[in-house]
This record gives C-alpha cells, structure tokens and sequence, in this order.
C-alpha cells in the first residue's frame, strides 16, 4: 500500500502529483466540463471540483487514459462520469442497436444502481440514453435497452459477458471504458472477464480506471488496455480521510452483540461489517431481537431482498446496515455516522474501503473494530498496514464511557428491531415481505424528515433537494437526536422511523427509473 502510487504511476507515462488542488483550484467550467453539465452539478449543490475531478479532468476531457485514485468519498463518481458524458456528446455518433458507446464495470449490483443515478441527470441533460446490466434479476428489460440501443452500458462482468455471448451486445463502438474500483476488477476474480470485456473494446478508445487504492494489481490491465496513461492520486497512499477517527475496542468475544447493540442504538446511521454471510446474517438478526432496526447485504439474499433492504437503510426504516464486504467498495449513503468492523476485515485495503462508508465528502464519521484477544496481531498488522494509528480501548463492560464518546447520544431500542429485516434467501423474484411494513415510531420525533440532517458538531445541512430521488415520501433519516458539539454520530434531523416507513418500492430490475441505492441527497 505505501507504494501503491508508485507501483501504478511506473506504467504510465506521466504521474502529476495533486494534492493540493480543490480549494482555489478552477471552477468545473475552466477545467472544461460543458455548461448544461456544470448547471446539473449546481443544482445538487456541487460547485466547486475536489481534487481529483480537478486532478483528472482536464486531461480525461481531453481523451486520454487516466488512472485516479483519491480517498473513498471524495468524488471519483464524477470524476469518470462528466468526461465519459462530455466525450459523447463531443463526438455525436449515434446509439445503434446493441452496440453501446461507452461502457462503466463496477464490482456489485449496489454500485451499479447508485453510479446509474449519478449519470441519470447527466444523461438525461446530454440526451444520452443508458442502462443498467447485471445478474440476479431477469435479463429481458436489459436486452430490450440494448436492442433499442443505449449510448452508455453500466454493468457487473458477468452478466455483460452472458449477453454478449448471446449476441446481445458487441463492444466494439465503445468510445470510453470506465473501470471503477480498478483494483478490485484486476483482482482474480474479476480479471479474467474484465480483460475479455476490454479485448472486445476498440483499442484507441479512452479508458478511465479510478479507486481509492490502485496499486500494482491494476498493472496488467494497465499495460494490456492502456495507451499513454497519466496517473493523478489526489492524495498520499497513506493519507488517511481527514476526518474520520479510528478505534480499536479490545474485548471479549461475549461483549460482542451488546457493544454492538449499544454503539448501534445511538442517534445516526451505522454500516456493520461481517467476515462471512452467515455472519452478516446472524448478526442482523441479533442487532433486530436485541431492540436495533437492522438490514443485512450480501450475496446469499435475492435481488429483491438486496433492493429492499438497501432501500431501508437509505430511506432510516434500519438505522442499521449488517454487510460483507459486498458494501466495502464505493456505496454511498448519506451521513452514516459509524462504520464498525464487527470482524476485523481480511486485509488491509478492505479496511480502507469499509471505513471509508463513513466520512464521505467532507463530513467526518468514526472506524470502530471490534479486536478480540486472539485477533490482536492481525489488527496491529492491518492497521498499520493501511497506516492508520487507532486509539485502543480495552472494554470490559457495556457501560465503558468510550462507548457514549464514540456514538453519543440516548440509545434507543425498538422491541422486535425493525422485525421484517431478515428475510431468508428468497427464491427470485419473490416479493417477500416489505421493509419497514411492521413497526414504526421508535427513534426520533416522527415524520417530518425532508432531508434535514445535522453533522457533527451539530452543524446543520440541508440536504432537501437532493433527496428527491428516492421517490419522494421518505422520512428524512430516522434517527432523531442531535448531540451538540462534539457529537461523533450526525443525527437525523427530525424524521423519525414513522415518517419512513414506506418503502421505495425498487424492482431491482436496473431499468432507468430504478431508484435503489441512489444517492439520498448529494451534498449538505
Ligand atoms: N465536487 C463535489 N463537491 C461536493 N460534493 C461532491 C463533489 N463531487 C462529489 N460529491 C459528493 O461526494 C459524495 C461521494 O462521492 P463518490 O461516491 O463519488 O466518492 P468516491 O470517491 O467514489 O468514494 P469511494 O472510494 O468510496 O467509491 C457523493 O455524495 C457525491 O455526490
Ligand atoms: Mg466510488
């Protein structure tokens, strides 16, 4: 990791070191991104580049082939969008049937949908069509996009690659290829596919490949597929995000669940992080009996039951997010206050990307792992390989006053938890039961929601108008108590549970109205 940039610059023709861009640095309109698409940006409150749109968009703009890597929640979405967009419309061919124009792979479905809502607005202002295309649901709305022809394909490998060698799609009109979380598409599993899907991409076309941590995995992508790249790392390797703090509990493996349930049960959102599914599974189903609305993620549950349940946790029906690391790389949901590693990750990049959930765009958001004796080398190990220095507490009780420091706040229980947020791996297209259908009330003052969340510090934000995607209806955040100054947990305003309880209703079928796992208001 410490020589991650090093590593991935030595292929490229030119490194630019970009530190110091974003404050002062040009406005999106001087480093070239077309007018129509600076007054969408501006609209969502998004006025001025961070350092690695600054870094990397003049030269993306111009087509050339770009590695970027700046810290998790930093912008890399628009980053790689806003070219990709302007070079379509610079170059005005038009979307023949199965033969898209350009082509963005991330790792998982979530990512997908939520890049895909990024790109909706920008799309739409540019007149470019898009779809969405990867596995779990069924395949005919995909193909009949590509039939209709679609100028920008966002996709998972494996489903890309099954309709392809059905014919349902040729990439050889592709004019940008966008790989996000690079590293992990070069990783074993995903590397095969993603190289045959990028043989099948025309040579001279451009390629964008951004993630937090490009190290040397991505060099054999990157000396097959790219031509003259500039690498752009808006920050060092090991320069942790500013404003997210890092602690170690050290405890017992009984204390497990009940630090769990405590740290949960305050005010703001929580992402946990299990090593297994099982776990993930289990332990949702413990944070829900022990009084904590929880969802789980990952790869045993059913489309529909992944859309749901994302979809809860966006809309504050689960305070709670139980996930693999199926929701390390690149989700985004709105002021989630705490990120625990209730399993200490595996290794050192999945701790980047995990804690990175938190801390997104400025605002600032506390790493919590869980260490039990027997895992004390492995987190010294990993920490320090990730260069991060956490403070560790050795908790022996549930009353350890590190735990009100960490998630302040009056914890609040609902009996039952959120009581549908488990469902077993359902069979596909099952409908199952609805999120958040059962209990209401419980956290927070009810109801008003909108959008309005408080950041630490109580700072206040509005997020309101970028809210709207998630189909109206939705009661704000869910969790209801502010901590003043020095509150490391953003509270969530005043929706309350009951304000939120409609669910979004997300078929999964990663159409163009498909709203799941959207951006929930860009930027406060
Ligand atoms: N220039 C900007 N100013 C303010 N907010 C921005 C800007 N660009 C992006 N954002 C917002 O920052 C948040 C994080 O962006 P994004 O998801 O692109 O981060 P990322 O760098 O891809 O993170 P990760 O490495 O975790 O994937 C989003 O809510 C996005 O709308
Ligand atoms: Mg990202």
């Amino acid at each position: 990791m410490s020589n991650a940039s090093s590593n991935a610059s030595s292929n490229a023709s030119s490194t630019r070191s970009s530190g110091t861009a974003g404050a002062g640095s040009p406005s999106f309109a001087a480093l070239g991104v077309p007018a129509d698409l600076v007054a969408i940006l501006a609209r969502d409150g998004i006025t001025s580049p961070t350092p690695i749109q600054a870094a990397t968009l003049p030269d993306s703009l111009a087509g050339r082939d770009v590695l970027g890597r700046g810290r998790t929640g930093s912008g890399k979405t628009f980053a790689f969008l806003l070219p990709l967009v302007a070079r379509l419309v610079e170059s005005s061919l038009p979307a023949t049937a199965k033969r898209p124009r350009a082509l963005v792979l991330a790792p998982t479905r979530e990512l997908v949908n939520q890049i895909h809502e990024a790109l909706k607005p920008l799309a739409k202002a540019a007149g470019l069509t898009t779809q969405t295309v990867f596995g779990g649901v069924g395949q005919n709305p995909q193909v009949a996009g590509l039939r209709r022809g679609t100028d920008i394909v966002l996709a998972c490998p494996g489903r890309l690659e099954d309709l392809i060698s059905q014919g349902h799609c040729q990439l050889g009109s592709i004019e940008v290829t966008v790989l996000d979380e690079a590293d992990h598409m070069a990783d074993l599993g995903f590397l095969p596919g993603v190289r045959r899907i990028l043989e099948k991409t025309p040579v001279e076309s451009q390629r964008l490949l951004f993630s937090a941590t490009l190290d040397n995995a991505i060099d054999v992508l990157v000396k097959r597929f790219l031509r003259n790249p500039v690498t752009h790392s808006a920050d060092s390797a090991q320069s942790p995000v500013a404003k997210m703090d890092h602690h170690v509990l050290h405890l017992s493996r009984e204390q497990r669940v009940p630090v769990l349930v405590d740290l949960a049960s305050a005010p703001g959102r929580t992402v946990v992080f299990t090593r297994t599914k099982h776990g993930a599974k289990a332990l949702a189903r413990q944070l829900n009996k022990n009084g904590v609305p929880a969802v789980e993620l990952h790869g045993n549950l059913s489309q529909n039951a992944r859309v749901r349940n994302m979809d809860a946790f966006h809309a504050g029906q689960a305070s709670t997010l139980v996930a693999t690391d199926i929701a390390a790389r690149g989700i985004h949901v709105d002021d989630v206050a705490l990120v625990v590693h209730a399993d200490p990750p595996a290794e050192h990049k999945a701790y980047l990307h995990r804690s990175g959930r938190t801390a997104r765009a400025g605002a600032a958001g506390t790493v919590i792992t869980l260490m039990t004796a027997e895992q004390v080398r492995d987190v010294r190990d990993l920490t320090r390989a990730a260069g991060i220095k956490p403070t560790i507490t050795k908790v022996d009780t549930i009353s350890h006053p590190i735990l009100t420091t960490l998630a302040p706040g009056e914890r609040v229980l609902v009996p039952g938890g959120l009581g549908v947020s488990t469902p077993e791996p359902a069979p596909r297209g099952s409908g199952g039961s609805g999120g958040g259908s059962g209990r209401s009330g419980g956290r927070g003052a009810g109801g008003a929601g909108g959008g309005t969340r408080r950041r630490r510090g109580g700072g206040t934000s509005s997020g309101g108008s970028g809210s709207s995607s998630q189909g109206g209806g939705q009661g704000g955040q869910g969790r209801g108590r502010g901590q003043g100054s020095g509150a490391a947990k953003p509270a969530g305003g005043p929706g309350g549970r009951s304000g939120a309880a409609r669910r979004t209703g997300g078929s999964g079928q990663g159409g163009s109205s498909h709203s799941a796992a959207s951006f929930s208001g860009r930027r406060g």
